[in-house]
């Protein structure tokens, strides 16, 4: 539900105080009530105060127009920096994107990824799934900067990093959407998280299903999700296994123009893109690639192997508005896993540390 665009929602700095019980509801009906027997001005302000109030716990938290009257250029500086950071390295659209699923699937979209280790503190970015394999922090931090210059203190940095995503999507051929904005910054990392609920690219279907599932998300969003994977690239460590031993379903052709640049043994590192056609323009091929048995990892392939998914791959493969228009539903609902909103958390001033 959202906000009412023409009631104010000052109040909102107050919500995390206020719950969406009923005792609290009615307690705001009585003193509405009690307010029209006041002299009318003040009948009017106080109405409408408590209108807000109400609209502010009732909508719990992230909106579109967060910080439009508190940072009216942020999209544009978010969208300026995208798209220097593109025009250096297309792939850059990829690695953002990345970022932020791994940051939401560790206790929510709260920038907690971009933390940094220290002697004393532990974060993510030496988890498993991110070692040497996250990247793009120098993009948010750069991001950041100009942002603080605008406005200073007023933007989290997981929104920025929620903002930087959709941007990087649009500007590499995908959809683009309203970016709920008002998530706050984590003071604490989960490395330990971070290695038990980000996939792995040996999970079968049901882990996936149910790593997803733990975060909200259905096996549809699982498999219009996983068409991320029509930008960017992976290194030949995640999918040897698969070109190398998966011979019952993996186009030859494919397998073997593969392992020129993945040998049997070493090469770990070496880089391949995941979606075989157009790895720098967000489009359908990823499903086309499913569909044709050229899947790289084994969690894609997963998705079109004769089970639950193979008819929504076969959807997307054919139809990419209609991939488009669930995969932002999706991003939208995966950018509202556990946010810290109203006085949880804080607004980092420097997205490596916290305050
Ligand atoms: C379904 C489970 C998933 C698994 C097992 C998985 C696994 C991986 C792996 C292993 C890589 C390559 C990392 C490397 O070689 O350094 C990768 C890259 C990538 N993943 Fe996923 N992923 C999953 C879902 C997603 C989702 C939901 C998104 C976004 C919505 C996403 C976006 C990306 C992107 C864009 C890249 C390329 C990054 C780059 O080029 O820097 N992945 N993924």
């Amino acid at each position: 539900m959202h906000r009412h665009a023409g009631l104010p929602c000052i109040p909102c700095i107050y919500s995390p105080t206020l719950s969406k019980d009923s005792t609290q509801l009615t307690q705001y009906t009585t003193l509405l009530a009690k307010s029209f027997t006041m002299a009318p001005l003040t009948h009017l302000f106080v109405t409408l105060s408590i209108l807000s109030l109400l609209s502010c716990s009732i909508n719990a938290q992230l909106s579109p127009t967060f910080y439009d009257k508190t940072c009216p250029n942020l999209q544009t500086i978010v969208r300026n920096a995208m798209r220097q950071a593109l025009n250096k390295e297309a792939r850059m659209g990829a690695s953002i994107l990345r970022l932020f699923f791994h940051d939401c699937f560790v206790n929510g979209c709260d920038g907690s990824i971009l933390l940094d280790d220290t002697a004393t503190f532990v974060g993510e970015k030496n988890a498993a799934p991110n070692q040497n394999s996250a990247r793009g922090f120098e993009v948010i931090d750069t991001i950041k900067t100009n942002v603080e210059a605008a406005c200073s203190g007023i933007v989290s940095c997981a929104d920025i990093l929620a903002l930087a995503t959709r941007d990087g999507i649009a500007l590499l051929g995908g959809p683009s959407w309203a970016v709920p904005l008002g998530r706050r910054d984590a003071r604490t990392a989960s490395q330990s998280a971070a290695n038990n609920e980000i996939p792995s690219p040996f999970s079968d279907l049901p882990t996936l299903k149910s790593m997803f599932a733990d975060k909200g998300l259905s096996p549809s969003d699982l498999t219009v999700l996983s068409g991320g994977h029509t930008i960017g690239q992976t290194e030949c460590q995640f999918f040897r296994t698969r070109i190398y031993n998966e011979t019952n379903n993996i186009d030859t052709q494919f397998a073997t123009s593969r392992k020129a640049n993945c040998p049997a043994s070493g090469g770990d590192t070496n880089l391949a893109p995941l979606d075989s056609i157009t790895a720098t323009r967000f489009d359908n091929n990823y499903y086309r690639d499913l569909v044709a048995k050229r899947g790289l990892l084994h969690s894609d392939q997963v998705l079109f192997n004769g089970g639950s998914q193979d008819a929504l791959v076969r959807t997307y493969s054919t139809n990419s508005v209609a991939f488009f228009r669930d995969f932002a539903a999706a991003m939208v609902k995966m950018s509202k896993i556990s946010p810290l909103t109203g006085t949880n958390g804080e607004i980092r001033k420097n997205c490596r540390v916290v305050n």
